[in-house]
């Protein structure tokens, strides 16, 4: 599969190495341009570029957003039609500034991207966990402390897609809902946020 990154940080440059390993073609970028990424890029080995923001998002058939949620105006439109969009980023008013409609509840980050990007479809996955657990923490199916991702979006094919990517990088897809209602089970604040549990402890901890 083809997947473009948009941010390489933490989370970004964790998934693109998780995502290539996996076998996936990966395009890298950042805000500061493709010759910041070369030593990430050489790392990640044949079938890796670092590009800019605007080739990986029209690269990829998933498109991975992970930057600070203040810049997500910024996350280019050149993405394609129909294409998935998974969302990581975090509402912390501190470091993206203040959004009126997220202190109110009125909406979600997450929203806010799907908003800005109405033709893909988002998924909101892996906000919840810390880098490192990701990049550590993957294990094989079915093993007794395997950790959930949970997952939340409005188009089950993309959540389909985003929930095989999870289970080939070491970990236990849980569908928490739809963008508005999942999103708000693991957002900052919520039971499910850094709570680093199975799938079955984040279904109990839903009660379902
Ligand atoms: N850190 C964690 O453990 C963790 C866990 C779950 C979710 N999250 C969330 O995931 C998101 C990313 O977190 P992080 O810790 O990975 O952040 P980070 O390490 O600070 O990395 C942010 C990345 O976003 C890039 N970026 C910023 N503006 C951009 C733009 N306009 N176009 C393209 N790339 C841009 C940065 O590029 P430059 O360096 O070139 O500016 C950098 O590569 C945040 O919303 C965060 O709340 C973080």
């Amino acid at each position: 599969m083809r997947i473009g990154l948009i941010g390489a940080g933490h989370i970004g440059g964790t998934l693109a190495r998780l995502l290539s390993r996996a076998g996936h073609d990966v395009a890298v970028s950042n805000s500061r341009g493709p010759e910041t990424l070369r030593d990430l890029e050489k790392e990640l080995g044949d079938g890796a570029k670092a590009v800019t923001a605007e080739e990986a998002a029209a690269f990829g058939d998933v498109v991975v957003v992970s930057v600070p949620l203040g810049r997500y105006r910024e996350v280019p439109t050149s993405v394609r039609d129909g294409a998935t969009v998974i969302d990581t980023n975090n509402y912390y008013p501190q470091r993206d500034g203040a959004f009126p409609e997220l202190d109110a509840d009125r909406t979600t980050s997450s929203e806010l991207l799907q908003a800005h990007l109405p033709q893909a479809h988002v998924v909101k996955a892996f906000n919840a966990i810390y880098w490192e657990r990701l990049l550590n923490d993957g294990r094989e199916p079915g093993a007794a402390d395997r950790l959930a991702i949970p997952i939340s979006g409005d188009d089950e094919q993309a959540k389909r897609v985003t929930a095989d990517l999870i289970d080939q990088i070491g970990f236990d897809p849980v569908d928490v809902g739809g963008l508005a209602d999942g999103g708000r089970h693991h957002q900052p604040g919520t039971p499910l946020y850094g709570a680093d549990l199975t799938a079955s402890a984040v279904r109990e901890r839903l009660g379902r």
